[in-house]
């Protein structure tokens, strides 16, 4: 089968779409044909050698896909050949079969097409889990969300107005906060731009945001915790801009302002049922059409590596689905 394969930890230019075996069910795993794949941050860091895990090499990347069941090993009783499924292994998703633990493998939602399969569990998963469990946002209130065009940042808008809040997207073009305005934001802020904690300002006046949702941190964090009013939460989601910011913890101190960090890996894994339900949630309101996916983007398997370039070098938006 064809696969983009990675034989280092290297940069992206490095990785290469080869010929390499087709994956066999072992007890209690599925071989799935893929048929779309999306692309998340994390996978162009896993490459570099510059995330969290560091799977053995050589090793296939595309931590999210979707396909049908081609082969299921012993034991595996929940999906059978031929269903369509939606699947999160970490690693697997950019080639032709992905062989995955049984347990990371679902029925793929019924109105849902191959491609919003794959472009769905971990970014609407990630953001709802961020603003429902993690910052408790409610009706009414204002979030500031930096990186909205982004994979998470998109979802984040579209929950946060299903949610009822106030949303205010930051990004650093005006292409990128037109797709933001599509998606139903509320007010945008180009923090490319250096009075950009004015404009904040000038929208929620003296009492502040009431959540941030940090997806990019580096110089951005601190203008965006400053700009919190009293008992703020300030949710670190993640750091696509590289640095991971220091702040004065003077800043908690004042206005009692609330710093949560956001695992959602770990979280799906110490309480399933309430990934569970909050998939069970997701799943209603794309049925009901009320997520549109910000698939932005459609490339081959060979044009992979290329969409992991722009994704990694601030010249991507929404999602990017690989389509096998
Ligand atoms: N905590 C969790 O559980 C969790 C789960 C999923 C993802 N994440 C993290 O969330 C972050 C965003 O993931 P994603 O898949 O949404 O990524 P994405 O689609 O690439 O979005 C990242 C956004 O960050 C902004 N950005 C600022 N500086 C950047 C730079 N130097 N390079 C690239 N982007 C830059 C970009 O928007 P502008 O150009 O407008 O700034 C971009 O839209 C990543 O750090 C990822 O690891 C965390």
């Amino acid at each position: 089968m064809r696969a983009l394969l990675c034989k280092q930890f290297a940069p992206l230019d490095q990785l290469s779409v080869e010929q390499i075996d087709t994956p066999q069910a072992t007890p209690g795993h599925v071989v799935i044909a893929v048929k779309a794949a999306s692309l998340n941050f994390p996978d162009a860091l896993m490459c570099q050698g510059l995330y969290q895990v560091k799977p053995p090499l050589p090793f296939v990347p595309g931590a999210e896909f979707a396909g049908v069941v081609y082969e299921v090993g012993e034991g595996v009783t929940h999906v059978k050949v031929g269903d369509r499924v939606i699947a999160q292994t970490g690693t697997g998703g950019f080639g032709e079969y992905a062989l995955a633990p049984a347990m990371r493998v679902a029925p793929l939602p019924r109105p849902m097409s191959f491609a919003d399969g794959a472009a769905f569990v971990m970014t609407y998963g990630t953001s709802f889990h961020a603003l429902k469990d993690v910052a408790a946002l409610q009706a009414g209130e204002t979030i500031l969300i930096l990186g909205a065009s982004g994979g998470v940042g998109t979802a984040a808008i579209q929950l946060a107005k299903l949610m009822g809040a106030n949303v205010i997207a930051a990004a650093s073009s005006d292409e990128k906060l037109a797709l933001c305005k599509s998606l139903g934001a509320d007010h945008l802020v180009n923090y490319s731009q250096e009075n950009w904690r004015d404009t904040v300002n000038s929208i929620v006046g003296k009492k502040g945001v009431d959540v941030v949702y940090d997806a990019v941190g580096g110089a951005y964090s601190e203008t965006a915790l400053r700009s919190l009013g009293w008992r703020g939460r300030y949710l670190v989601v993640g750091f696509a801009a590289g640095d991971i910011p220091k702040i004065p913890l003077n800043l908690a101190l004042l206005k009692e302002r609330k710093i949560l960090g956001v695992y959602w890996g770990d979280a799906v894994a110490n309480n399933p049922k309430q990934h569970m339900a909050n998939m069970h949630q997701l799943a209603t309101w794309f049925g009901e059409g009320k997520l549109p996916i910000a698939i932005t983007e459609r490339v081959s398997l060979d044009g992979t590596v290329d969409a992991l370039k722009r994704l990694s070098t601030r010249q991507a938006m929404g999602k990017i689905v690989v389509e096998i």
